[in-house]
């Protein structure tokens, strides 16, 4: 009998030494699910590191209007003299965009999804890239906020599966969180691990829990700042210049708030409570306030701050 490995991220590199060399899928193809804001950064980065790419969405107008931004990032690096002209061609012929499942994932090596935010969509894909997907091929997902063991459950591979957080935009942000789920595999943990290095990024690993690392400890922090401004502590203007210069972030924590979603920020601090039942993570009532008026921030014009058309 094998016990399910949940280690911890350091114990797990210990492991590694002890155990010697774990079978490591050499990554060729990919798959990315999901043309929008992160998918097609996603892609994007895979591209310039080598990779074949095929990116799906579920409407061709979806999947144009991912190769579009691509395109437009690239011409743009062309003229800044960042790369040649040869190189962003050679780059965007590796994507192919498709509404095709079916062809674009058959024969890849890992699947990385960065679809629409709900976990019913994310259950549905999985179950149908089992049935479409060769038994060697990795199932990784970009969610936020969602369970990775929930979504593992649902793919017939288990421990072939794991989170792969990629942070916006993909293009520039280091970061990529590797998330262990109940039953991921040391070999699919490293293989992610690797090929994150191979994209240029800085991958950290952690084992499933609301949010992993980063936005556990940031949706929180922002959530304090909604308590002090509603106990008027201070104007938002002067807790947003307080962050910023004396913790040196360059935003304060309304100013990010508007920037990322009310409603985000909201529906994540939500998913905490409801994991936790810790009334730490509860809302702030201003916050819920905002959020039941559709003040959602930069994407409706209007959230703590009001912004211009
Ligand atoms: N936006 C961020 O800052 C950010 C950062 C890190 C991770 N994420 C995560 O990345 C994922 C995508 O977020 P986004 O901001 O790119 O969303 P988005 O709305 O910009 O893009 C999602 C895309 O998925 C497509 N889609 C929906 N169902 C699909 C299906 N069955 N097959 C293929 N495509 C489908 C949609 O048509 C849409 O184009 C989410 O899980 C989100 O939590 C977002």
């Amino acid at each position: 009998m094998i016990s399910v490995n949940f280690l911890n991220s350091r114990k797990y590199k210990e492991d590694q030494s002890i155990k010697g060399g774990l079978f490591i899928l050499e990554i060729k193809k990919i798959c990315v699910l999901g043309a929008g804001l992160m998918g097609h950064g996603i892609a994007q980065v895979s591209a310039q590191a080598g990779f074949e790419i095929s990116l799906v969405d579920i409407e061709d107008r979806f999947v144009q209007r991912g190769l579009g931004k691509i395109k437009k990032w690239l011409d743009r690096e062309v003229t800044k003299e960042k790369r040649t002209k040869e190189e962003a061609d050679e780059i965007f012929s590796r994507i192919k965009g498709t509404t095709d499942l079916k062809k674009a994932a058959g024969d890849v090596d890992i699947v990385i999804e960065a679809a629409t935010e709900d976990i019913q969509i994310k259950k549905k894909m999985f179950r149908d890239l089992s049935e479409i997907c060769s038994e060697r091929t990795i199932f990784a997902s970009n969610t936020s906020t969602l369970s990775i063991t929930e979504m593992a459950a649902e793919s017939g591979r288990p421990e072939k599966f794991c989170g792969m957080h990629f942070f916006n935009p993909p293009q520039i942000m280091k970061l990529v969180e590797v998330i262990r789920a109940y039953e991921t595999s040391d070999e699919t943990v490293e293989t992610v691990v690797k090929l994150a290095k191979k994209l240029g990024k800085t991958p950290i690993t952690c084992i499933d829990s609301p949010a992993f690392i980063v936005n556990r400890i940031f949706f929180p922090f922002i959530n304090e700042a909604f308590y002090l401004l509603q106990e008027n502590v201070a104007s938002a203007e002067d807790i947003d210049t307080a962050l910023k210069l004396g913790l040196n972030h360059p935003m304060g924590p309304f100013e990010l708030a508007d920037y990322i979603g009310i409603d985000t920020l909201y529906k994540a601090l939500e998913s905490f409570y409801d994991e936790f039942k810790d009334p730490k993570y509860r809302p702030a009532p201003l916050l819920r306030k905002l959020y039941r008026a559709g003040c959602y921030g930069r994407k409706t014009g209007k959230g703590i701050y009001v912004y211009g058309k």
